[in-house]
């Protein structure tokens, strides 16, 4: 069976922060190798993207291999993903076969598949991804699902680890205001990597927009774990005091998921929930974060985007180390 990176939760702390080591040795040159050599690695992407698809490429090719990018539905046929299913209507190609030759041409498949904000109890399942790992005989890599985006929380992970040295941080995860509602991939996967290495970890977001409920008694089992607790809080302010991360994302409510237009008037009300400077000086000198693409001056103001405490480049280009990392790790077969 491959050994799929789905969620870091199917990863142990242990590993995880091996594969950081690795990132910080690829970033500082001391590991070169090229494990790729002579291989391959499909990208399938079903939807628009800067930072995955560039690093990714780059990544593979750094390795030594291939990168083979897809757009399903563009440049390559659509996909039926339902067990069963009769194959009558619009979709070409059922995903047991797509993953089966791609399984033939390449050594890993990563996969980008947003959710289509309809309908919460399916989405949060992972449907499509799920099956893509279930029929796949090569490892599938998560290039951000409707529930996860790891490589995105492993990049976080690294940048915490590289401005903030070891050890445990306050890490704030910080609901911001943005004129549509957002997947939740990111803000789950920030909070359970950050619960997952032992960080103490604090989320604000308005009444409304609590993240899924399985994930949050997984963030405090896991912060019991490691002797803390996870802070939740309605209070935008609280949640700087004495932070050394502030990390700001918007996502949609899963009250009114799959219904934009009546989300718009609860989400309005909270429009001054935005990073400032204002807000940046309650922290202990803290880094801000963002995974990106911002709006600068609705989620950011331009003077903390543009201050010596924002890491959101270094951020974006930790990436292409620690997807090197994790793409040598599950394509070289071994868990060390
Ligand atoms: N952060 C992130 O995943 O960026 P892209 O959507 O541009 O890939």
């Amino acid at each position: 069976m491959p050994r799929h990176f789905l969620s870091t939760a199917d990863w142990r702390r242990d590993e995880l922060e091996s594969l950081i080591e690795e990132a910080l040795a690829f970033k500082r040159g001391a590991r070169r190798d090229q494990p790729l050599a002579g291989r391959s690695v499909a990208l399938v992407f079903f939807n628009p993207s800067l930072r995955t698809r560039a690093s990714m490429q780059l990544a593979v090719h750094q390795l030594g291999g291939y990168p083979i990018v897809l757009e399903p539905g563009s440049t390559s046929w659509t996909i039926e993903y339902a067990e069963g299913a009769v194959m009558d209507r619009d979709r070409t190609e059922h995903v047991a076969e797509f993953v089966g030759v791609l399984g033939r041409y390449c050594s890993a498949i990563g996969v980008r598949v947003f959710p289509a904000l309809e309908d919460w109890r399916k989405e949060r399942t992972d449907p499509i991804i799920s099956a893509f790992a279930h029929h796949s005989p090569v490892p599938i890599i998560n290039l951000e699902s409707a529930m996860h985006h790891p490589c995105q929380a492993m990049a976080d992970m690294m940048t915490v680890r590289e401005k903030l040295g070891e050890g445990k941080r306050r890490v704030s995860l910080i609901w911001v205001w943005h004129p549509k509602p957002l997947p939740m991939a990111v803000p789950n996967s920030f909070a359970l990597a950050a619960a997952q290495l032992g960080h103490e970890l604090t989320i604000a977001h308005p009444p409304g927009y609590e993240l899924d409920d399985e994930l949050v008694r997984e963030l405090n089992m896991l912060a019991h774990d490691h002797g803390t607790r996870v802070r939740i809080s309605n209070e935008i302010e609280e949640a700087f005091d004495g932070a050394q991360v502030i990390y700001a994302k918007s996502w949609g409510s899963r009250m009114f998921y799959g219904m934009a237009e009546a989300e718009r008037e609860m989400r309005a009300a909270y429009r001054q929930w935005i990073v400032d400077a204002e807000r940046m000086r309650r922290t202990d000198e803290a880094i801000l974060m963002h995974c990106l693409p911002v709006r600068r001056n609705v989620e950011v103001t331009d003077e903390v985007l543009d201050s010596p405490a924002s890491v959101v480049i270094d951020e974006a280009e930790n990436r292409l180390h620690v997807q090197k990392a994790i793409i040598a790790r599950v394509c070289g077969g071994e868990t060390r």
